[in-house]
């Protein structure tokens, strides 16, 4: 007992380091109003960054013999080299590997470093955390990632689509629709329930909880007894060794998200399932990095890398949406500089260091770093998969009663009180479990903008997928960030699991309503090649530059398996490199010579469309947009 003790002590110390702590308020302001402008880090990132990484272009652009560009045209890109974004879809898992195949493809030709910006929502945003970690080395990526493991352990596979899990998350399931996967479960330690009772109540002392958790833990043992009856629905105990260790090493695992989630909430910070996902991802790296690195702040960590230091990786932007009132469809995204919204309904930003500080009327109040950890932001950005966990308990009980009373008993367990949970469902009609919370709100009565996102004092973040918009485009196609072509590659779930460009369309409906026109390619037949849209020259509405080119790559089948479930949480090596040579085929058009060279035309597009003469384009180019564009 005193070994455990110890260790949990050890744990504590660990994830203390993690929590925000408070620090001065700068004297310069931490909200920024965006007018028509980048914050200035951001433009000067993307300076240095051009001198930085221009040759990797051109060195791409000389190695297409077939294109036969002139020294004109060199000059002409040297002098005016166009600007490239990446936007990584959702997808879970499939999504993950799909894009890491995707960017990995990308640097081989060069072009990955070479590009501004790549912006990841849900499974794609997983890829950007792996990046940081990895000190954005593209070959290092998925090295310390447990795919054989559990994404969640105790959480059966299961293959239903993400529109049910998005929309039904309170819908009831029978048994048939998952497939239950056996897996050796892990021997643990713990030899009896009552060994396992003393446990959690020692965690629960070790920590010195006073409110409404220690009730619930120490009063009486009655959430764990429910817990219990989910795993054992006839309450007895005995039935079978491989049930009980599955709730054992279930139990620990989430009783082990607690005792990391704690420490932030004992800051006085309003937690929600998002913390313990944020956890639980940031866990699947096999590396056990807050060992080697206390500061999991997205920004220290980014700022700490030595390619971004030097300006010489493309800038990573997570995205998510807000849910507060009843608001769709409004983007926020996180950069390593800072968090907000170009919406017309905000355009505000807090500088990212400090994003959970107190800030009243656009004036700092009380300051912290940390609060923008890296596996809470990468668990904001794909919360779908709390709808999971929320999910499965509601599989796990036999009545919607049943369901409510584990659920509340779980988020009992995770520190949340009914309240919290009530508080959160009266502001919109359905249980909205899967809320990110954010609060303090940094944009909390800031003046001149008085709506739902100022009004109150926290932001309900969610899923950037979870309002159909499953590409992080919109946040790249802003005038701000003059990007000339946008890589898109989409791993959505449309049909098999393979997408069928209708994510894509939902997003021109909705740049439509913004005035700026992209055309959907309705005669295409298969989404098994990249497809380039927007390839014409027209002028944004309002601005002196022209929209970017859209290149649009869909997961297909290539020769492998890739339209594997969203929920797909573990992965055997064999699968992987499936998921992964898919990804470098959807980039390369399965290794296409002729493509590549055309590659050379379409990213130099808008750079000759800026020349103000005719007659810019070789007949090899002029052929190639034949080929590849659409409207
Ligand atoms: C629980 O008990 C009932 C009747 O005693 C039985 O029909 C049912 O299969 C049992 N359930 C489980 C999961 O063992
Ligand atoms: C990590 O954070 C501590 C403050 O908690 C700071 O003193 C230290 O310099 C940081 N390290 C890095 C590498 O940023
Ligand atoms: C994958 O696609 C094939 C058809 O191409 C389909 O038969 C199969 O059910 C799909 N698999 C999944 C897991 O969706
Ligand atoms: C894609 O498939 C969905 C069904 O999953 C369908 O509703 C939609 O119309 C299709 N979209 C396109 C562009 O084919
Ligand atoms: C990996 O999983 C696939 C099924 O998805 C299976 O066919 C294959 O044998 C497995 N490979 C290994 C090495 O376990």
């Amino acid at each position: 007992m005193q070994k455990v003790f110890i260790i949990y002590l050890a744990l504590l110390t660990l994830s203390l380091a993690t929590a925000p702590f408070q620090v001065q308020c700068p004297s310069s302001p931490l909200i920024r109003e965006a007018k028509n402008e980048l914050c200035s880090e951001e433009s000067l990132y993307l300076r240095t960054k051009e001198i930085k990484t221009k040759n990797k272009l051109m060195d791409f652009l000389e190695s297409l013999t077939e294109a036969k560009f002139n020294s004109k045209f060199y000059k002409r890109v040297r002098k005016d080299p166009p600007k490239l974004g990446i936007a990584i879809s959702g997808g879970g898992y499939r999504s993950m590997l799909i894009g890491t195949g995707f960017i990995t493809q990308m640097n081989d030709y060069g072009l990955f470093e070479y590009s501004d910006y790549i912006a990841g929502l849900s499974g794609g945003s997983w890829i950007l955390m792996d990046l940081v970690v990895q000190n954005f080395e593209v070959g290092s990526l998925l090295k310390e990632w447990d795919l054989d493991e559990d994404l969640l352990p105790g959480i059966p596979e299961f293959d239903i689509s993400e529109e049910d899990i998005v929309t039904n998350a309170k819908k009831e399931y029978s048994e048939n629709d998952i497939r239950i996967k056996k897996r050796e479960v892990k021997k643990t330690q713990i030899t009896s329930f009552s060994e396992f009772y003393d446990q959690v109540e020692l965690v629960a002392n070790t920590i010195g909880e006073r409110s409404e958790e220690c009730r619930l833990t120490k009063r009486n043992l009655n959430p764990l007894t429910r817990l219990k009856r989910i795993f054992f629905p006839n309450n007895t105990f005995t039935e079978t060794d491989a049930k009980i260790e599955t709730f054992k090493t279930v139990l620990d695992f989430y009783k082990n998200l607690h005792l990391k989630t704690k420490p932030k909430k004992m800051e006085g910070f309003q937690i929600s399932f998002t913390d313990y996902w944020g956890k639980a991802i940031v866990q699947r790296l096999k590396k056990s990095f807050e060992v080697h690195n206390h500061n999991f702040s997205f920004s220290k960590l980014v700022q700490s890398s030595k390619k971004f230091k030097e300006c010489s990786v493309p800038i990573p932007i997570f995205i998510a949406n807000c849910k507060n009132g009843l608001l769709s469809n409004v983007i926020f995204e996180f950069t390593p500089f800072e968090f907000g919204s170009w919406e017309d309904i905000l355009r505000l930003f807090v500088k990212l260091p400090y994003l959970g500080s107190k800030i009243v009327l656009g004036k700092a109040v009380k300051c912290v770093n940390n609060f923008d950890d890296l596996g809470f932001i990468t668990a904001t950005s794909s919360s779908i998969f709390n709808n999971v966990l929320i999910f499965i308990w509601n599989l796990a009980s036999q009545s919607s009663r049943d369901a409510m009373k584990a659920l509340n008993m779980v988020m009992g367990i995770f520190g949340l009180g009914k309240e919290e949970i009530f508080s959160i469902s009266k502001d919109s009609s359905r249980l909205e479990t899967d809320y990110a919370v954010y609060q303090p709100n940094p944009f909390y009565l800031y003046p001149g903008k008085d709506n739902v996102l100022t009004s109150k004092n926290h932001l309900y973040l969610v899923d950037g997928g979870e309002d159909g918009e499953n590409i992080p485009l919109r946040t790249l196609v802003i005038p701000e960030r003059k990007l000339d072509v946008i890589f898109v590659l989409d791993s959505s779930s449309d049909i098999d699991n393979y997408p069928n460009g209708s994510k894509l369309k939902r997003i021109f409906e909705k740049l439509d309503e913004e005035n700026i026109h992209y055309q959907f390619p309705n005669n295409v037949k298969t989404f098994s090649h990249p497809i380039v849209i927007g390839c014409n020259a027209i002028k944004r509405p309002g601005h002196d530059s022209f929209l970017p080119i859209i290149i649009y790559h869909a997961n297909s089948y290539h020769g492998h398996v890739s339209n594997t479930s969203t929920f797909k949480i573990t992965y055997n090596q064999s699968e992987v490199e499936s998921m992964l040579l898919t990804g470098r085929e959807v980039f390369s058009n399965d290794y296409d010579i002729h493509y590549k060279n055309c590659l050379g035309c379409i990213l130099t597009k808008r750079t000759m469309d800026r020349l103000p003469k005719k007659k810019k384009f070789s007949p090899f180019c002029l052929q190639c947009f034949k080929d590849y564009c659409y409207s």
